[in-house]
């Protein structure tokens, strides 16, 4: 803890009072936890302390970004490989970026162009890495699981970036930060996730977070959208959008993932927006200050008009920005439990 005081002192040009507090929040914070995770492999498993931890670390290093020199030390010596075995362009740069400000060396792995394509195994490829010295692996894989695996079978730390529809709990760290920015707690908020629920990492992390940190959840989409365990889950579910939109405080609507749609879970996109997408007229009949969100790729038209995605309610860029100081946080605190964990 000591060691992000010291970051946050040392790279903090101004001492302004929300620094100041921020920083004695820690502090309290450091004498009662000690963060011990080598490995961030999903939110479920996380304690509502832990979460606000990582979002009180992000908070200290969010000034980095804004500095003329955006770097602080340390990972300095460090490996860090981005190894995506899907598409991505938010959370692999943001992982690239937060890596190099922590001063780490940052390795791109890519699928194509690589022995992947010639039959190696998943664990192969990660164990020869890290015979590279490899310190922090950062895995995006379309199999639930994948990163789970590979920390159980190397001595790197392991971070997932999205592994199928199972968690993705960088962006739901970036969402409930960004929610906790903009209204300063999660607790007794209303807040709707919108959309293919099924397909959706996201909205299983987000559900962790969010629910743990104290807000009501409801999962709004057509019912061949929602998943099966939809019932065991922690959450309200609504299949019409308009019965929820006057009373939710932050809306986050998700990506409809065309490609991992199977048969035709609704008529079409036209019908789909209808019912579905958020509106200009919609936003009418919400809060004033509704917080939107998105996690991105948006489908611009499908699941909100351009209009609102680019509307004073809409927090989808600040979502970015937030990724990197979240991510930072991140690869900072496992990379501190791996060294305090004996080999
Ligand atoms: N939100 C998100 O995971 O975006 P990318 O697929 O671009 O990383």
């Amino acid at each position: 803890m000591s060691r992000i005081l010291n970051i946050v002192e040392r790279h903090t040009h101004h001492s302004s009072r929300r620094q100041h507090s921020m920083t004695m929040a820690i502090m309290r914070k450091g004498k009662q936890f000690r963060w011990q995770r080598k490995h961030l492999i999903g939110l479920r498993d996380l304690s509502a302390e832990e979460i606000h931890y990582i979002l009180d670390t992000a908070q200290g290093f969010e000034q980095i970004s804004t500095r003329s020199v955006k770097k602080a030390p340390p990972l300095r010596g460090k490996v860090v490989v981005n190894l995506f075995f899907e598409d991505s362009t938010r959370t692999r740069t943001s992982f690239a970026l937060a890596a190099s400000r922590l001063s780490a060396d940052v390795v791109e792995f890519t699928m194509k162009n690589s022995s992947v394509s010639k039959g190696e195994t998943l664990l192969d490829t990660a164990r020869n890495l890290e015979s590279m010295g490899v310190d922090i692996v950062v895995i995006r894989h379309n199999a639930a699981g994948a990163p789970k695996l590979l920390s159980r079978n190397i001595n790197a730390c392991v971070v997932n970036a999205g592994d199928g529809y199972c968690e993705h709990p960088t962006q739901a760290l970036l969402d409930v930060y960004t929610i906790r920015q903009m209204k300063g707690s999660l607790e007794g908020l209303k807040i709707a996730i919108v959309g293919d629920i099924s397909h959706s990492r996201v909205a299983r992390s987000d559900m962790w977070a969010m629910t743990k940190l104290g807000a009501e959840v409801t999962l709004v989409g057509p019912p061949t959208l929602m998943p099966a365990d939809v019932g065991r889950l922690p959450v309200n579910t609504s299949y019409s959008l308009d019965e929820v939109i006057e009373k939710v405080d932050v809306i986050n609507m998700l990506r409809i993932q065309f490609e991992r749609l199977g048969g035709n879970p609704f008529p079409s996109i036209r019908e789909y927006s209808r019912y579905f997408g958020l509106t200009v007229e919609r936003m009418q009949r919400a809060k004033p200050d509704i917080v939107v969100m998105h996690p991105g790729p948006i489908n611009r038209g499908v699941e909100m008009e351009s209009e609102v995605a680019d509307g004073t309610n809409s927090v989808i860029l600040r979502q970015v920005t937030n990724g990197l100081a979240v991510r930072m946080a991140v690869l900072f605190l496992v990379n501190q439990a791996a060294a305090e964990t004996p080999a």
